[in-house]
């Protein structure tokens, strides 16, 4: 199979968002140079936030490291097969409680925050030929610990990102779990504009 197509009306969406979507089968023998890298922890601090807040963190496991090897001691059984294949990881964490030094409350948006940084990441991984793909299927606690995260931080997902890896690519030591390959396959669908997009007031469809 050559790369998705963009799944029904995401053809109308400009590029990256018109392509994005989130394999489970990434090439385990890829590395990403340090300037990609370093381009996607940039895409992240460039998003807007709240009073320019900046209130998420990430945690940088490229796979091999001790880190990574803390994620992956704490996925859940969905994710045990394909998160490990990642390229890097990055885990996001938000500011939503005070620091012992904080003179202010954390700013209530911080989730909010963090998920639009996390969309920049995503979307420039998708623009420079890399995939990404969140998760949150893992004990956040168990990796929290493992990773020193304070209090006051809130672990809330995991971007895996790394290289597709075709179809024809999938032979021998490549070789994918069925599961993870099915998945790749299920269509991908929205719900309907008219049920997310209201006007006037809440309910009522936004009509074109
Ligand atoms: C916060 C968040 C948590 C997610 N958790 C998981 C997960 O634990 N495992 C998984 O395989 N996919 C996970 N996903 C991926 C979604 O299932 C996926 O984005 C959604 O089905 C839409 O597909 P698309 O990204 O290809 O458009 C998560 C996505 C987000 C944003």
């Amino acid at each position: 199979m050559a790369e998705h197509a963009p799944a029904g009306d995401q053809a109308r969406l400009a590029e990256p968002m018109r392509s994005r979507w989130s394999p489970s089968v990434l090439d385990p023998g890829h590395e990403l140079a340090a300037d990609e890298l370093e381009a996607l922890l940039l895409s992240a601090a460039w998003a807007p936030s709240a009073g320019n807040s900046q209130p998420w963190r990430l945690l940088v496991a490229p796979r091999g490291s001790g880190l990574h090897d803390a994620l992956v001691a704490t996925l859940s059984r969905g994710n045990s097969g394909w998160v490990p294949r990642a390229s890097v990881v990055l885990v996001v964490t938000a500011q939503t409680g005070r620091a012992p030094d904080d003179e202010k409350d954390p700013t209530p948006t911080a989730l909010y925050d963090a998920g639009q940084a996390a969309a920049h990441l995503t979307l420039q991984a998708q623009a420079t030929g890399l995939h990404a793909h969140q998760f949150a299927g893992f004990d956040k606690a168990a990796f929290a610990d493992a990773a020193g995260v304070p209090a006051w931080h809130t672990v809330v997902a995991g971007i895996a990102v790394g290289r597709w890896l075709p179809v024809d690519e999938r032979v021998g030591p490549l070789a994918v779990d069925p599961r993870d390959a099915e998945r790749e396959e299920r269509p991908r669908r929205r719900r309907d504009l008219a049920e997310t997009a209201y006007a006037d007031r809440w309910g009522e469809p936004w009509r074109r």
